[in-house]
């Protein structure tokens, strides 16, 4: 039997009384037929107020890499919450997990913490300005740098307002922003070399830096096109422009070298976001010594009372620890058992003529559901072509069906897979599928 939502039902309509718009994070609105309530999860299983038990591939919007609940972590926090939650000083921890984060990952030389990715990508933008001097960040089309004034530019609400392809405009899709923060940005589009060269040329000295998403996880799963990092890197050089990885979503969860060793690139500053924190509010500010002088002379200011927090600190040193002990193992397992979940879900889809198509490396990936003929076209290559190809309302009907049949896929389409999930939950996952497709293919209408 297809499960049922009423606890949460339930539950959501109480929750309007205090809690503005019932949720606590914009995104969650998106969760049809309504956001869920949780009582708790282990592995890769998770369970609702109703009792419905899920493969979760939501993973917490993909923070947590090992699973819900994992042993090791549990005793980490416990044993760290007997000692105190919070000093808001220094202690052993913190110099351990700064010691990890140098050793794995090989542009790391000094590192800040942080609550939130959100906070260091601000950060991150404060010192790139302070430390060349210049006023301006190049960002691309649909890269997300968290939810603030300065991460959000080159998102739009509506594809009338983008501007041409060969000068985006510089656009934020929330009002009550700083309209001038819009001015310190130059928008361009993903995955195409040229126009990068061309949109940079008559603003090379005034950029500071250019940050990026190395694989798109935020818009198609995108992974970049041949040239695309060289041209980055070189561009970088040619104009004295700081390189800015937002591995967020790809730190840890591509190998202890994020997807910077994969792609190998070398970036002045990198943000570390989800997996470093294990599903703690906790973030890495990464980087190069002589970039963080500002800091360190006290000219850029960065603070917070609770950086560097002992539990999260905690958290962080076990699920460093956790991949260390991996070795070679990871990220290679978990990129299989993706690959086997995305042929898998492409079969379903030519068995029932749905015209859906997963993208992406294996172990993080996008289920693009595409608009009538445009599925035989080339893969989507950037936030342009994501966003006029996708049918996003009936990707919303299949991933509603996925639900009821407790497959837990992320609203947007995304998939991530974690540590914990097993050949076994695959192919639960696709005999589940299977029944959600039926469902689907017999329900829909266009
Ligand atoms: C690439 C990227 N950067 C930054 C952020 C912001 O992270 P947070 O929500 O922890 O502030 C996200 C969140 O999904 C992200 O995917």
């Amino acid at each position: 039997m297809p499960y049922t939502f009423d606890e949460s039902r339930k539950r959501f309509a109480i929750a309007q009384k205090t809690i503005a718009g019932g949720i606590n994070s914009g995104i969650r609105l998106m969760e049809k037929p309504v956001p869920l309530y949780f009582t708790h999860g282990k592995g890769s299983r998770i369970w609702d107020v109703d009792g419905n038990e899920y493969i979760d591939y939501q993973i917490g919007q993909g923070a947590i890499l090992y699973g819900h609940a994992p042993d090791g972590m549990v005793e980490a926090l416990s044993e760290q919450a007997a000692k105190g939650t919070h000093w808001a000083a220094q202690c052993d921890l913190e110099l351990e997990v700064s010691q990890r984060l140098c050793g794995m990952v090989p542009s790391v030389e000094k590192v800040r913490f942080n609550n939130c990715a959100t906070e260091a990508v601000a950060a991150a933008f404060r010192l790139a300005r302070s430390y060349t001097g210049r006023p301006k960040i190049l960002k691309f089309e649909g890269h997300y740098h968290g939810w603030l004034d300065e991460g959000l530019v080159g998102f739009a609400n509506s594809p009338s307002e983008w501007g041409p392809d060969d000068a985006p405009n510089s656009l934020h899709p929330s009002q009550g922003i700083i309209e001038e923060v819009l001015e310190r940005f130059v928008v361009a589009r993903w995955n195409d070399p040229d126009h990068l060269r061309a949109r940079l040329k008559p603003v090379g000295n005034q950029i500071a830096a250019i940050i990026f998403e190395p694989i798109v996880c935020n818009a198609s799963c995108l992974e970049p096109v041949e040239g695309m990092m060289q041209t980055i890197t070189e561009l970088c050089r040619e104009h004295g422009i700081l390189m800015i990885a937002d591995e967020t979503i790809t730190g840890f969860r591509f190998g202890i070298g994020g997807a910077q060793s994969v792609l190998g690139i070398d970036p002045d500053l990198t943000i570390f976001g989800k997996a470093v924190g294990a599903g703690t509010p906790f973030a890495v500010l990464a980087g190069k010594t002589k970039i963080f002088e500002p800091i360190v002379q006290g000219t850029t200011i960065h603070a917070g009372t609770l950086n560097a927090n002992p539990l999260c600190l905690a958290a962080s040193n076990w699920c460093l620890q956790h991949l260390e002990s991996l070795g070679d193992k990871h990220p290679e397992e978990i990129h299989a058992l993706g690959k086997i979940l995305m042929a898998g879900l492409s079969d379903l889809a030519n068995k029932w003529d749905i015209p859906l198509a997963p993208q992406g490396p294996g172990l993080v990936f996008h289920t693009t559901m595409f608009k009538s003929g445009q599925r035989e076209i080339e893969p989507i290559k950037d936030y342009r072509d994501y966003f006029r190809r996708h049918d996003a309302s009936r990707w919303a009907h299949l991933r509603r069906y996925l639900l009821e049949e407790g497959v837990r896929a992320i609203e947007r389409g995304l998939w991530f897979l974690s540590l914990a999930h097993t050949a076994k939950d695959i192919q639960e996952t696709l005999d589940r599928s299977g029944t959600a497709f039926r469902r689907h293919a017999e329900t829909w209408s266009t």
